[in-house]
C-alpha cells in the first residue's frame, strides 16, 4: 500500500477533508499526532476498523482502545456520564492528555473495547488531532501509533519507520509535545482512580477534585490489572536493560564500573549523572531540573538504544515525585522490573 503524507496545513482542503472522512468510513487507519504521542486512528463505530488496528499493530485484541472525540458534548453518544467529578476533570484537563473511563452504550463495538462494558474516552488538544476530529466528525479509536512491543512513537520518523506502507494516510506534526501517554482515570467507582500515570499527575487531579482519588497504576500493588494495557510489557529493548537507584555518587561510581568491565555497554540517564562518565554509546536524557524535557525524550531514547546494538544498558532511575511517576512507570515496563539498588 502506498502511504499517503499529509500535514496539518492539507486539513484545510474541503477535497482532502471529504476524503479522509470516506476514507475512515470505509475502515481506512489514519495516524496523526496528540499532545502525547501519535496514535493510530479507525472509525470507532466500525467492526473492522477495530480489527485492523489490532492487525497492524501486531497488538493482542483484549487490549482497549481509546476513543478520540473533538468535544465533550459528543461523549453520551457513546458513554453515560454517571459521575460528577467527570464533568470537575473534563472542565480542568479536556482537551489534553487526559482519558476517562466510563460506562458505554452498545455504539462502539466490543472489539474496540476488547469486550469490556466499558469506554475509555479522551479529547485531545493537539492542533492536528482536534481538526481530523471536527472535520470528519467521526469518534476515532487510536492506540498509540507504534508496532506491539516498540516504545510508542514521539516523532514522524518513529511513525514512519514503523507504519509507511502499512496504513492509508499519515499526517505529520512532527515531534509530539509531551512524549508520554495520557493519564487514564477510571470513573466507574465512587472514588475516582489512576490506571496510567501521565502529564496529568495524581496531586493535579486531587487538587481540582478537592479530595484523595486512587492510583492503581502500580503492578506491584499485585491483583488483576484493572487496565488490560497495564499487564502487556510495553517496550522490550534489544538490549539486557536494568535500571540503576541509588544516590547520585554511587550511581556514578557503580556505572565508571561497569562501563570498564563491559565496552559493549549503553547509559540511559540525565545529564547530571550521564555528564560524568566519558564512554561512547550514552544517552543523555536531559536536566533534571526540567522533566518535562525528560519525559519528551524517553521512548526516543529507547529507539536510538536498539540503533546502538549493544548487549547490556543500564537507565538511572529518576525520582517519583510528579511527572516522574509517569517516567518511571515507563522505565520499569522496560526493564521488566529488573534492579540494582547501589547504596
Ligand atoms: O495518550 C494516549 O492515550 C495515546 C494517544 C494516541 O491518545 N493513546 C494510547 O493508547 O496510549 P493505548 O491504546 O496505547 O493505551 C490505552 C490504555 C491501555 O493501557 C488500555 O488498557 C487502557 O488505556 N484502556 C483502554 N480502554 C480501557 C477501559 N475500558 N478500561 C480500562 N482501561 C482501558
Ligand atoms: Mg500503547
Amino acid at each position: 500500500m502506498k502511504t499517503q503524507i499529509l500535514d496539518l496545513h492539507d486539513l484545510d482542503n474541503p477535497l482532502i477533508q471529504q476524503e479522509l472522512k470516506r476514507k475512515l468510513t470505509q475502515g481506512s487507519l489514519v495516524i496523526f499526532p496528540t499532545e502525547t504521542v501519535y496514535g493510530i486512528g479507525g472509525y470507532a463505530c466500525l467492526e473492522e476498523a477495530a480489527q485492523s488496528i489490532y492487525a497492524v499493530k501486531g497488538r493482542p485484541s483484549d487490549n482497549p482502545l481509546i476513543v478520540h472525540l473533538a468535544r465533550f458534548d459528543q461523549i453520551e453518544r457513546y458513554a453515560y456520564i454517571d459521575h460528577p467529578d467527570v464533568y470537575t476533570l473534563a472542565k480542568a484537563f479536556w482537551p489534553g492528555p487526559m482519558t476517562l473511563v466510563l460506562r458505554k452504550n452498545d455504539t462502539i463495538p466490543m472489539s474496540v473495547t476488547g469486550g469490556l462494558s466499558t469506554i475509555a474516552i479522551r479529547i485531545p488538544s493537539h492542533p492536528v488531532a482536534r481538526t481530523l476530529l471536527e472535520v470528519t466528525n467521526l469518534p476515532l479509536a487510536a492506540p498509540s501509533a507504534n508496532l506491539s512491543g516498540k516504545p510508542s512513537s514521539t516523532t514522524f520518523a518513529h511513525v514512519m519507520s514503523d507504519f509507511n506502507g502499512k496504513v492509508e494516510v499519515i499526517i505529520d506534526g512532527g515531534d509530539v509535545p509531551i512524549g508520554l501517554e495520557s493519564t487514564v482515570i477510571d470513573m466507574t467507582q465512587d472514588i475516582p482512580s489512576i490506571l496510567r500515570p501521565g502529564s496529568i499527575t495524581q496531586v493535579m487531579i486531587e487538587q481540582v477534585l478537592k479530595r484523595p482519588v486512587l492510583d492503581e497504576s502500580d503492578l506491584k500493588n499485585g491483583g488483576i490489572p484493572k487496565s488490560p494495557g497495564m499487564k502487556y510489557k510495553h517496550y522490550a529493548p534489544l538490549a539486557e536493560m536494568t535500571l540503576v537507584r541509588g544516590n547520585p555518587d554511587a550511581v556514578i561510581a557503580f556505572l565508571k564500573e561497569e562501563s570498564l568491565r563491559n565496552q559493549g555497554l549503553a547509559i540511559i540517564g540525565p545529564t547530571e549523572i550521564v555528564s560524568h562518565l566519558n564512554q561512547s554509546s550514552i544517552i543523555d536524557l536531559g536536566s533534571l531540573s526540567d522533566l518535562n524535557t525528560i519525559g519528551k525524550n524517553l521512548f526516543s531514547s529507547f529507539r536510538q538504544l536498539d540503533e546502538l546494538h549493544v548487549n547490556r544498558a543500564y537507565i538511572v532511575a529518576l525520582s517519583d515525585e510528579g511527572l516522574g511517576k509517569a517516567i518511571m512507570n515507563r522505565v520499569l515496563k522496560a526493564v521488566n522490573h529488573h534492579v540494582i539498588d547501589v547504596d
